[in-house]
């Protein structure tokens, strides 16, 4: 008989597990206390982007991202088959931009240990970059090209991983309120603020940026903290840029529907989703730096989402000792959505008692306890 799973939370990261789960004959109920992608996840500028957001280390977070981003386009493809609602799926590739001579060096030295994954990465000078990238500032002086980088359209692809979880066999309940998890001497279940009791034989705790909520229940520590990205897009000027364009103050990518979206800030403010004058404004201030034709126009639409960022920038993954039928899968920070397939992948090999894809050691939920 096949083993039934509660997965709280319906992010990315919630979602993507379920879906795997359920696929591989586990019985999935997914409870979400308000919609399904309604936080950061639908937030998200959905890059598929290591090489460009990890420049520093060769450890096993980066073999975790590079894993994901080569799981991403079979991975795409099924959820795609599956709820038959389109996502994109950009192969753009990026251009990682410097105007320093200083900076130019950095990325040399990043290139010499990206390159045995990022194998057609190469570094471009300026005139180079803006013949991939015509309305890029003569200001900038080189860049590292990587075509492997990719980028997919976040609220559609949440919406996508939902309703392929419908079709799959999934039992999504949404507008649950908050969900408390009750661990007793001879049983664990989950109640609802709305109302309502679960149980399963396997519980996955996918709270996102609410993570630290366990903590009390579950006794281990678990710091996860919200930080707010603002974000702002323009309409119609996607036909602008053809790749993702990083710079060090933050990132251009161009959607399919016509919107360039322009990310993001990093800020603490509690649990608040709002956006601030100034947030927008530090993005608006550099971005002509990058493209001079943003200076004229006003961006048409923003917003803002909260990662779930740890102390030490790795996520979460794996069973609790205290706890063995509770897994958490908490703290992407700024790479849920690129995680998103090596996440399901690893839950669902942990509870199949099976190999996981890659290490994941240094991401013992328990390390902070
Ligand atoms: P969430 O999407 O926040 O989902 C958690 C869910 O759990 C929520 O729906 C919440 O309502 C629910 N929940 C919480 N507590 C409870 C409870 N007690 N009971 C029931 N439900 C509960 N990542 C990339 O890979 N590429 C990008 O380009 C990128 N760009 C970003 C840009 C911005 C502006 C932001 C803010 C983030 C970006 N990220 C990006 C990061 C990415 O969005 C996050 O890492 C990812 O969405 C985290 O997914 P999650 O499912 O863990 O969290
Ligand atoms: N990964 C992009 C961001 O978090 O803003």
């Amino acid at each position: 008989m096949s083993r039934s799973v509660i997965v709280i939370g319906g992010g990315v990261i919630g979602l993507s597990i379920a879906y795997q789960l359920q696929r591989n004959d586990f019985q999935v109920t997914l409870l979400e206390k308000g919609r399904c992608g309604g936080q950061a996840s639908g937030a998200a500028a959905g890059m598929l982007a290591p090489f460009s957001e990890i420049g520093e280390d060769q450890d096993d977070f980066f073999r975790l991202c590079v894993t994901s981003l080569g799981l991403f386009k079979e991975w795409q493809s099924n959820i795609k088959e599956d709820s038959n609602i389109d996502f994109e799926f950009s192969e753009s590739g990026s251009l990682h931009v410097v105007f320093h001579e200083a900076d130019v060096l950095a990325l040399k030295g990043r290139l010499s240990w990206q390159k045995k994954w990022a194998t057609s990465a190469r570094m471009l000078s300026g005139e180079e970059a803006r013949e991939l990238e015509p309305a890029l500032s003569k200001e900038v002086l080189a860049a590292m090209y990587y075509p492997e980088e990719s980028h997919v359209y976040a609220p559609a692809y949440v919406k996508s991983l939902e309703e392929a979880c419908r079709k799959v066999g999934v039992k999504i309940i949404e507008d649950t309120g908050q969900i408390y998890i009750h661990t007793e001497k001879n049983s664990t279940y989950v109640s609802a603020q709305n109302g309502g009791t679960w149980q399963a034989d396997e519980y996955v705790c996918a709270q996102g940026a609410w993570g630290k909520e366990l903590e009390e229940t579950l006794g281990v520590s678990l710091p996860i903290f919200p930080i707010r990205g603002q974000i702002c897009a323009y309409q119609g000027y996607a036909e602008s840029v053809n790749h993702i364009v990083y710079s060090s103050q933050g990132y251009l990518v161009p959607k399919e529907n016509g919107t360039l979206i322009n990310g993001a800030s990093e800020d603490i403010a509690g649990f608040q989703t709002t956006v601030t004058e100034k947030g927008i404004e530090r993005l608006t201030n550099w971005n002509h730096k990058l493209f001079p034709f943003l200076k004229e126009i006003d961006p048409f639409h923003t917003w803002a989402g909260l990662r779930p960022a740890t102390l030490d920038g790795y996520p979460l993954i794996g069973k609790l000792k205290e706890h063995p039928h509770i897994t958490v899968a908490l703290g992407h920070y700024r790479n849920g959505i690129l995680l998103s397939p090596v996440t399901a992948h690893i839950v669902t090999s942990i509870l199949k008692n099976e190999k996981t894809i890659t290490p994941i050691d240094l991401f013992n939920p328990e390390r902070f306890s």
